[in-house]
């Protein structure tokens, strides 16, 4: 039961007051040992010192988790979660991984109760795993859409998708025509778009499953609704390149296979990004695009390493996803701990305040919706999480030796998963 009072939350508290990656993080991040976060009406309505706030709102339904740091549930701002059954599938590259893997697997979403069931299962998995919001591709079936927007509204859950166009080099059973697809997508985003916490992003896979045509036709549905997001992949491995270079012999490069096309934009999302021409990145920095990490997918399907340093120095915008079931987790600590060893081997290890703020704040932005979640701060709506920084053995031994917050952090980023998880709210209302 919610008190009409709200629900304060006890713990450390841990907010961002600035990006960890421009200015130094203890200047970037507002931490309290003894802190507190007030919750009413599904938003955050203020956070501050526990004893204060305690005093402030006598009223309020309390829940003291202790040591636990209470923090923004994290934003996965690139999945498919209709690969949640074939995640982990072993030894292949992506095309050979799409069309052995990924493509049969989709070719179920004809179903719509299939399509609803693990809708369900996906966001059952995410939420246990601190993940409060998604951006995740359905399949080019019409109803995977609806079962996915259906399970996040019974919810209360923010959530942004689209349904995947396709109109070649797919099975026959996947493929949509370019005007199927506008029409299917237009449908769609009339139905969801803007509706409650849910938001569509119109969804061309990648330049390899779409014609020309269907491409621009995404590009003109995107010009009629230029508040939906876009989301696509984007340079992710090399013979993937090669392809597109064949494909579409008159682009000068893999972006320009969407910029010729009206499919470039600072709404857009280009998940993977990692072997970008000089071009490329002056265009995705001029648009302010969006680019989207998926470190457990890039190693696990081999695609190469991201250059995070690099692009945020540039000037990028930039977000943290697990790309699943191309990423091996559902988890965004395995990939803040994959983000984290993928910068060591660049030379760049990236900070614990610059990882979550990655996975929180970072995600957001690029889903622009930073102004509504992705931090602890009034105002924003109510999606919580609790860590527990001592959640297994292993953990619990190495926290104990440390001296700072970061240090008693990054065990957890490092090594914690589900059960690190401590509590999860979502629109104010506890799930875990
Ligand atoms: N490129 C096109 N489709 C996909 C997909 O489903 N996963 C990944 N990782 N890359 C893609
Ligand atoms: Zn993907």
């Amino acid at each position: 039961m919610t008190s009409p009072e709200g629900t304060l939350l006890l713990g450390q508290t841990l907010a961002f007051t600035d990006d960890p990656f421009v200015v130094p993080v203890d200047a970037a991040v507002q931490h309290a040992r003894r802190g507190a976060v007030l919750m009413q009406a599904g938003k955050i309505a203020a956070v501050g010192e526990a004893d204060k706030m305690r005093a402030l709102h006598p009223k309020a339904q309390v829940v003291d988790y202790g040591d636990g740091v209470i923090m923004a549930g994290f934003v996965d701002a690139h999945a498919h979660y209709p690969q949640t059954a074939m995640i982990a599938s072993w030894g292949k590259r992506l095309i050979d991984w799409l069309n052995t893997y990924t493509f049969p697997e989709e070719m179920r979403f004809d179903d719509p109760a299939y399509a609803s069931e693990i809708a369900n299962r996906y966001l059952d998995l995410t939420s246990s795993h601190g993940t409060t919001t998604v951006a995740s591709y359905c399949t080019s079936h019409p109803q995977s859409a609806d079962a996915f927007f259906e399970a996040a509204k019974a919810r209360g859950q923010r959530v942004v998708a689209g349904k995947t166009c396709m109109d070649q080099n797919a099975p026959a059973a996947l493929l949509d025509t370019a005007q199927s697809a506008y029409d299917d997508s237009k449908a769609l985003l009339q139905k969801w778009h803007g509706k409650g916490r849910l938001g569509y992003a119109i969804t061309p896979r990648f330049s390899p499953t779409s014609t020309p045509d269907q491409l621009a036709a995404m590009g003109a549905l995107w010009q009629e609704n230029p508040d939906c997001l876009m989301q696509t992949h984007l340079s992710e491995q090399t013979d993937e390149i090669e392809w597109v270079k064949a494909l579409y012999p008159s682009a000068r490069d893999y972006l320009d296979t969407y910029e010729m096309h009206g499919l470039l934009g600072e709404r857009g999302l280009y998940g993977h990004a990692i072997h970008l021409t000089d071009r490329e990145r002056a265009r995705l920095r001029e648009t302010g695009a969006g680019l989207v990490h998926c470190p457990t997918s890039n190693t696990f399907i081999g695609s190469g390493i991201f250059d995070m340093m690099g692009l945020v120095q540039d000037g990028q915008r930039v977000g943290l996803a697990t790309d699943t079931g191309g990423g091996s987790s559902f988890s965004m600590l395995r990939t803040m701990a994959a983000a984290y060893e993928l910068g060591q081997l660049r030379g760049t290890p990236l900070h614990a305040a610059q990882l979550i703020w990655l996975s929180t704040v970072g995600s957001a932005r690029v889903l622009h919706l930073d102004n509504k979640i992705g931090n602890l701060t009034a105002g924003q709506e109510a999606d919580v999480i609790v860590l527990d920084l001592a959640s297994t053995p292993a953990i619990a031994q190495r926290e104990a030796e440390a001296e700072t917050l970061w240090e008693a952090l990054f065990p957890t980023l490092m090594m914690g998963d589900d059960r690190a998880i401590a509590s999860v709210w979502i629109n104010g209302a506890q799930v875990r």
